[in-house]
This record gives structure tokens, sequence and C-alpha cells, in this order.
């Protein structure tokens, strides 16, 4: 399926800003594989399942392995409940970003 691409929204610009804050960006890219799947693929992974906000969620706090291999992420332990959600939304709308 194509990723339809909305004009980024103040909320894809809070969401890109967390994710550089806490190094997601080291190990994720928007639209290519860098130790961690692309965010792209992920939400192409999750787009039919209604579990995925939360699964995500969890797993982006918690860490862990065995969705795409054998490569662990670490835990992400500071983040709170409200930049989780912002995170998980705008990765599964493929994570929109602005320049
Ligand atoms: C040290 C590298 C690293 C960092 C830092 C990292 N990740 Fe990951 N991430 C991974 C790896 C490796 C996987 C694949 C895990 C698996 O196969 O289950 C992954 C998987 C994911 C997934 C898909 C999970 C699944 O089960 O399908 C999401 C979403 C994600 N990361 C978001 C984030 C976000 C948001 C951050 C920042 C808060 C972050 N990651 C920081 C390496 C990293």
């Amino acid at each position: 399926m194509q990723i339809q691409y909305t004009q980024a929204s103040s909320e894809d610009q809070q969401a890109f800003a967390i994710a550089k804050q806490n190094a997601c960006l080291g190990c994720h890219a928007i639209n290519k594989k860098i130790v961690g799947p692309s965010f792209e693929s992920v939400a192409q992974k999750y787009q039919a399942d209604s579990n995925a906000q939360a699964f995500l969620k969890n797993k982006i706090a918690k860490g862990g392995t065995g969705s795409w291999g054998v490569v662990p992420m670490p835990a992400n332990t500071k983040l709170s409940d409200a930049e989780l959600t912002l995170l998980v939304s705008w990765i599964l709308r493929g994570a929109p970003i602005k320049n």
C-alpha cells in the first residue's frame, strides 16, 4: 500500500522533535532501515492492526526484540504516556516530517 502523506501538522512536528531528543533517529530513519526498521515499514506492518497503538507504546517504553529480527531495541524509560502516544500515532501515519 502507498502511504498517504498529508501536510505536516504540529503533532507531526512535536513527535519528530521528541524522536530527535530521544535518539530514536540514531537507530531509525523515516524511509530506510538503520539498526531498527524504517518508520514507514512499521506503519505498513501495523496498518491493519487495531492493537498497534497499545502494543507499540509498550514496546518503545520497555524495548525488546522479535518483531523485525534478533536485534533488540533498548528500553526508553523516560518517555511519558503522552509522548509515547504522540510518537506512535506519528509513526503509524508513516512519520511525515516537514523539511
Ligand atoms: C539502539 C537502537 C534503537 C533506538 C535508540 C531506538 N530503537 Fe526502535 N527499534 C530498534 C530495533 C533493533 C527494533 C526492532 C525490534 C524488534 O525486532 O522487535 C526497533 C523497533 C521499533 C519499533 C517497532 C516495534 C515492533 O515491535 O514492531 C518502533 C515503533 C520503534 N522501534 C520506535 C522507536 C522510538 C520511538 C525510539 C525512540 C524513543 C526508538 N525506537 C529508539 C532499535 C532502536
